[in-house]
């Protein structure tokens, strides 16, 4: 399972070379980057970096603060937060490639020593307990069929009346998911929980819920946005399609389908440990 998970996401070659490349292309120099120049490839959940800066605001961060990113894919939400908040931020991720490429990106940006992305499963992981003073998982449980072991863990490794906050694409009621969609080509890899089966997989790992996001129609004039832009100049040199591949405009298609048929949303849970 594990295996397949990565084998979707990791593309084909080196990614850190291909997402310098594309800068290049786009008229940026490595030597003068930001974190927003990285945005359209690095922020890889729904509604972007907009997303993150909503989930960091709610985690109590502060410049003491060590940040646990699981699922942390190519380092933006874990680099988004470590510079607005000054908070060090382990990210910890399934795909080999990815945790690769994050530190090298985060090399560009000056943030090497503020933020470490290591390859690991997130349901099993290397840190002992109490030892983030937040937790964040933003797009990742979708491919975790053993959810309750996610949130254990994160449960586990949190200090306690820590905050820890879940953003994710969760199964509506309008149905099956239309596939591919950027999570999964085919369903074997997709286990999406409705929004009673995560309130209850949190509350029985022990987070109390503070607060319940659902930003679903948001989610879908975010997609719309992407596919109006993929119309009209087609893809950006620095996008998702440079692991996701050719079919990236046909995940676009489909997720504004599985929006607007109400097959999946976009909920964020915010809790404390
Ligand atoms: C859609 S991406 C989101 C990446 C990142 N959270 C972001 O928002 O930019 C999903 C990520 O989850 C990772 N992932 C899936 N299953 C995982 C697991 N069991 N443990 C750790 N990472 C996992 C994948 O490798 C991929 O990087």
């Amino acid at each position: 399972m594990n295996a397949d998970v990565e084998g979707h996401y990791k593309g084909e070659g080196n990614l850190a070379d291909k997402i310098a490349a594309g800068l290049e292309e786009s008229g940026k120099s490595l030597d003068d980057l930001k974190t927003t120049d990285l945005a359209t490839i690095d922020e890889f959940h729904i509604r972007g970096r907009k997303a993150t800066l909503e989930l960091g605001a709610q985690l109590n961060l502060g410049i003491n603060s060590r940040l646990l990113d699981l699922g942390s894919g190519l380092g933006g939400p874990a680099r988004t937060l470590a510079e607005t908040y000054g908070c060090d931020v382990d990210g910890i991720d399934l795909t080999a490639e990815f945790c690769n490429a994050a530190n090298v990106m985060s090399s560009w940006l000056g943030l090497t020593g503020k933020v470490y992305c290591q390859q690991g499963d997130a349901t099993d992981l290397p840190f002992p307990d109490d030892h983030f003073d937040a937790a964040m998982t933003i797009h990742v449980a979708m491919n975790i069929p053993s959810k309750d072991k996610l949130y254990s863990e994160a449960r586990r490794t949190l200090k306690p009346v820590g905050r820890f906050a879940a953003y994710d694409v969760i199964q509506g009621d309008g149905g099956d998911v239309h596939f591919p969609v950027p999570w999964a080509r085919e369903p074997a890899i997709s286990h999406l929980a409705t929004d009673d089966e995560m309130q209850s997989l949190l509350t029985q790992a022990g987070f109390r819920i503070l607060h319940i996001q659902d930003s679903s129609e948001e989610s879908l004039e975010w997609f719309e946005d992407r596919m109006k832009q993929l119309t009209d100049s087609g893809q950006p040199p620095v996008s998702f399609n440079a692991f996701l591949g050719h079919d990236y405009p046909v995940m676009v298609r489909n997720q504004v389908r599985n929006l607007a048929e109400g097959r999946i949303r976009t909920i964020a849970y915010v809790c404390e440990g």
